[in-house]
């Protein structure tokens, strides 16, 4: 989805900055270099990471800040770990907070900005075995609407888009019987793309979107799952 993000932002124009952990610098460096764009290394988790984010950021400042990198660890609540609870609602919301604050303090991200974050129909519904994701995922509904009435004085906009079952690796990893139902149970009878998910970011990001502010927008085909 990330990448899908990226081509269609830099078809729009955008200078795209890509950021993921350093285990997948090769295919970062490969996507950017196709889109004429700058690759960042950082796992978002570690503590240094939003001032590391910000530095490498601060002298051209930015318009628009895509949160997009997630993770599930799913296990029955019974069978959950703390450490998978953690580090799912670490990466997948508390790091966008932290990166947040430190563009903001800054002022790296410009007036009249964009923040759009990746939720999922999990988040608004809830599913079997993904406690943790789910948590995290409502967590990044609440904080775009908490954080909107904030930022409407300077112009910026935060919004959540909140997909259902779109093909990517993440849901490779689901097994079939569940996989097929998550692509099936929606009125358009299939899987989504990552291009669907990407395109209405890209709406979010745009000037014209100005109006929209603290939402999410779920991109689900009206999907059963999550409704
Ligand atoms: N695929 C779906 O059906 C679906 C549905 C709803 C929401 N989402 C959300 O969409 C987003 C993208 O998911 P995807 O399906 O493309 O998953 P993916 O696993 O293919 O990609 C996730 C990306 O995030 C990066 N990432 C993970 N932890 C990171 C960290 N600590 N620091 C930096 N980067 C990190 C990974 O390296 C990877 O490139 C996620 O937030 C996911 O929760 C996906």
């Amino acid at each position: 989805i990330g990448a899908a993000i990226a081509g269609v932002l830099a078809a729009d124009g955008a200078h795209v900055i890509g950021l993921d952990v350093p285990a997948a610098r090769d295919a970062l460096d490969a996507t950017m270099r196709q889109l004429n764009g700058t690759a960042l290394a950082f796992d978002i988790a570690a503590p240094e990471a939003p001032a590391q984010i910000a530095a490498a950021l601060d002298e051209l400042g930015v318009d628009i800040v895509v949160h997009n990198a997630g993770i599930t660890k799913d296990k029955t609540i019974a069978k959950m770990t703390d450490a998978a609870w953690q580090s799912v609602i670490d990466i997948n919301l508390s790091a966008q907070e932290r990166i947040d604050d430190a563009l903001l303090a800054g002022g790296i991200l410009r007036d009249g900005g964009r923040i759009v974050a990746v939720s999922s129909i999990s988040g608004i519904a809830g599913n079997p075995g993904q406690t943790n994701y789910a948590t995290s995922k409502a967590g990044v509904i609440g904080r775009v609407e908490s954080m909107a009435p904030r930022l409407s004085a300077r112009g910026i906009t935060i919004n959540a888009v909140a997909p259902g079952f779109i093909e990517t690796q993440m849901t490779a990893k689901i097994p079939l019987a569940i996989r097929e139902a998550g692509r099936r149970m929606n009125s358009m009878s299939q899987g989504g793309q990552p291009a669907d998910v990407a395109q209405t970011i890209a709406w979010l990001a745009q000037p014209g979107s100005a109006g929209v502010t603290g939402q999410v927008v779920r991109v689900c085909g009206q999907s059963l799952i999550g409704a």
